[in-house]
């Protein structure tokens, strides 16, 4: 368990403690993450598999410093796309052999780092990238260990912007670009290593079948990788799972987690390759709010307007793509009329609607909401727009709290 109502209010439920995140509504906007729930994802991931996986946390999701010590304090990897993300990760105690690097633009600086430190693998989304790497290694008389990002060509059921599995997409190669990569890999004998295929097919995913289609079309193009002699050692799903935005009850969530590594696990039996996972938002999306607190209540002829101290410069996601995330009072008022409202944010634009629409219990100046579901992509992506500052971050871990510092 995690978000949970509790004699009326949301509180943070586990076996070994309650916690009330009233106590942390004096001083809002602020994101609560509930660390023991990220911990419990990554188990649930880890057993879906038997242990038998690499977990490689998708840093974009959320970089917060606590979250990433305990990433790598349960043997996790990360897979970064920035140089910020490479130094987050490593100080925050990840080593470099447990990074992966993804991405379609990586400059020569982040090359060079990734090589210089020795990660684990470079996700290689082009030819140019490919032999960008290989000039790189030969100037530093350096091994690099890389991966082709192929591009199945699957057309995953979510938002259009992130999709990122199909033709028409700009990540990874199709099957194409085969002999060419052959011919690069050739030529950088000696520096560029060969090591695995990786796929990252979209993300918020909640139906399996574009997995399965991706991994059948993903085979083969492995197997010529072996049938041309290039030891093989790891395959990469990417991330993508995608969480219950529409309920609080999380079962859904550790159900697609089992469903996921029992067909990904069957999949790829026969391969005798390390599976290698990019999870973001299935660990962290579920297990983060953001707390706000209710600045007017604003009644035209036409809506009714929560006017909040939060918006779309802290959770962009509604704005974006246009996301639903579910709003609750932080105390639920028993007996309360119902009543529509809008919540907005305090930024100079309409598309600053965190929830539309919203059928909720009779709200008044002061009153705390809680924005659910906002642990991915939430934080990571806020910006200082209006020059309005971040919100705080709050970590709960086993009913202790710790404040980022920003
Ligand atoms: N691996 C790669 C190569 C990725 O590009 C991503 C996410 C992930 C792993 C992790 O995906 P996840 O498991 O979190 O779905 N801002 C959007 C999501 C963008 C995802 C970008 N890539 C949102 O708020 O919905």
């Amino acid at each position: 368990m995690s978000f949970v109502f509790e004699n009326n209010q949301l509180v943070i439920k586990h076996e070994n403690y309650t916690f009330e995140l009233k106590s942390l509504a004096n001083k809002t906007p602020v994101f609560v993450y509930d660390l023991n729930e990220v911990e419990n994802r990554i188990r649930a991931i880890q057993e879906a598999f038997d242990h038998q996986v690499d977990i490689h946390y998708a840093v974009k999701a959320n970089y917060n410093d606590f979250i990433l010590k305990q990433i790598a304090q349960l043997g996790c990897g990360v897979d970064v796309v920035s140089l910020g993300e490479i130094d987050a990760a490593t100080l925050n105690g990840v080593s470099a052999k447990n990074i992966v690097f993804s991405g379609v633009a990586k400059s020569v600086a982040e090359i060079k780092k990734s090589v210089e430190t020795g990660i684990k693998q470079i996700n290689v989304e082009s030819l140019q990238e490919l032999e960008r790497i290989g000039e790189i290694c030969k100037g530093m008389n350096r091994v690099a260990n890389v991966s082709i990002r192929f591009n199945p060509d699957v057309d995953a059921d979510t938002h259009p912007y992130i999709k990122t599995g199909f033709r028409e997409n700009k990540f990874g190669m199709d099957q194409s670009f085969l002999p060419d990569i052959f011919k690069v890999l050739e030529k950088y004998k000696g520096f560029v290593k060969m090591i695995g295929l990786s796929i990252h097919i979209g993300s918020q995913l909640q139906d399996l079948k574009p997995y399965t289609e991706a991994i059948l079309k993903s085979i083969p193009v492995y197997k010529q990788f072996q049938e041309k002699g290039y030891e093989m050692k790891t395959f990469n799903v990417g991330g993508g799972l995608g969480i219950a935005y529409d309920s609080i009850n999380k079962q859904r969530d550790y159900l697609l987690i089992r469903e996921f590594g029992m067909i990904v696990k069957d999949l790829l039996k026969d391969l005798n390759t390390r599976i290698i996972v990019e999870p973001g938002r299935i660990l962290t999306g579920a297990a983060g709010i953001l707390l706000t607190e209710i600045q007017y209540i604003k009644q035209t002829p036409y809506k009714n307007f929560a006017i909040v101290n939060t918006g779309m410069h802290h959770l962009l996601r509604p704005a974006l793509y246009q996301a639903k995330h579910m709003i609750e009072p932080l105390i639920q008022k028993a007996g309360s009329n119902k009543e529509t409202y809008d919540i907005v944010g305090p930024i100079c634009e309409s598309a600053d609607t965190l929830g539309e629409q919203v059928y909720i219990q009779e709200l008044k100046q002061g009153d705390i909401l809680c924005i659910m579901d906002a642990g991915a992509y939430g934080y990571s992506m806020s910006s200082d727009y209006n020059l309005q500052p971040k919100a705080r971050e709050v970590i709960v871990y086993d009913g202790e709290t710790i404040e980022a510092k920003h």
